[in-house]
């Protein structure tokens, strides 16, 4: 059967772990996996700018063995010179896999009921799965058993944000969201982690005061109060969500040992201080670093495994 890798949702825990696992042993022996998709080639098509996961998936396939074609939005303009299905089933021709970035999750879907080839979701408006698999990786070797901890997502219920909640719901972490009203994840997606919940015995927490979501976490997560597709939105935003920066104040509720993320690009002064990011607790760039072994991890999964 073929593997897509579009939302966390649709792996149970063992898939997830495996994706971990594989990342991780990646990361420590990328030898032993350079001939794994020798011949194979893997099409990039992004439909908006990226640096972590153009460079993530384009590194990865070549240290694995294959090779890809970075398609610009210009040149594709999916739907627009050209119709979804059409792009999905031209592609299936020729290349072994599709990295998708797109602005509407819709779009992804729609091109996976035409696409005879494996697509990867590299992101889309509603989820980020890929960054999640690096940022678990990054919690796990920063900081143990995601089962142990309390782990605190402070900002805007966005993309990066639902498949933390799914990531979470379905190993079996602790999560506390703080977002302004209005800004909170989708019921929908609750819901669903809720039932992933029960069986996992994950906690997803939604908390109005940062302060009670941040007090005694061992990890904290922030992300861009305006995501790319929402710019109309950012002055608006900044007002809303100016109470809700990770600073020096809101980290010192934080257990000493608190590790900071951020999956970036960052808004130094927005919602992260200088003085956060650049601090001893931050973890982001070696957060970022892992994306390569997760987009290898993931490659390798829907092409091997
Ligand atoms: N974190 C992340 O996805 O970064 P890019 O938008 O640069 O790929
Ligand atoms: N939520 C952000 C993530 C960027 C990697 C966005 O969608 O722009």
């Amino acid at each position: 059967m073929m593997r897509n890798f579009i939302s966390l949702n649709n792996f149970t825990l063992n898939e997830i772990n495996k994706l971990l696992y594989l990342a991780d042993i990646i990361k420590k022996k990328p030898q032993e996996f350079e001939d794994d998709l020798k011949g194979k080639h893997i099409g990039l098509l992004f439909e908006k700018p990226s640096l972590r996961t153009k460079t993530a998936f384009y590194l990865g396939a070549l240290e694995l063995g294959a090779d890809s074609v970075y398609y610009t939005p210009e040149e594709v303009n999916l739907g627009v010179r050209e119709e979804i299905c059409d792009v999905a089933r031209t592609i299936s021709g020729y290349m072994d896999a599709v990295v998708l970035r797109t602005f509407s999750h819709d779009t992804i879907l729609e091109f996976s009921k035409y696409s005879s080839i494996p697509i990867v979701n590299a992101l889309s408006d509603l989820f980020h799965p890929s960054q999640i698999i690096a940022d678990i990786l990054t919690i796990q070797e920063y900081k143990g058993e995601l089962n142990k901890l309390k782990v605190t997502y402070i900002g805007d219920g966005n993309n990066v944000c639902n498949s933390l909640i799914y990531a979470f719901s379905i190993l079996g972490g602790n999560l506390n969201i703080s977002s302004p009203e209005g800004y909170t994840p989708l019921n929908d997606i609750l819901e669903e982690a809720g039932k992933h919940c029960k069986y996992s015995g994950g906690e997803i927490n939604i908390t109005k005061s940062c302060i009670e979501a941040v007090e005694n976490a061992d990890v904290l997560y922030t992300d861009t109060w305006t995501s790319m597709g929402r710019e109309d939105e950012e002055e608006k935003r900044k007002n809303v969500f100016k109470d809700f920066q990770i600073n020096d104040k809101l980290l010192s509720y934080a257990k000493k040992d608190c590790i900071v993320m951020h999956c970036l690009p960052a808004h130094r002064g927005e919602e992260i201080t200088d003085s956060v990011i650049d601090g001893k607790r931050s973890v982001v760039f070696l957060q970022a670093k892992n994306r390569l072994y997760a987009a290898k991890a993931i490659l390798r999964y829907i092409l091997v495994e």
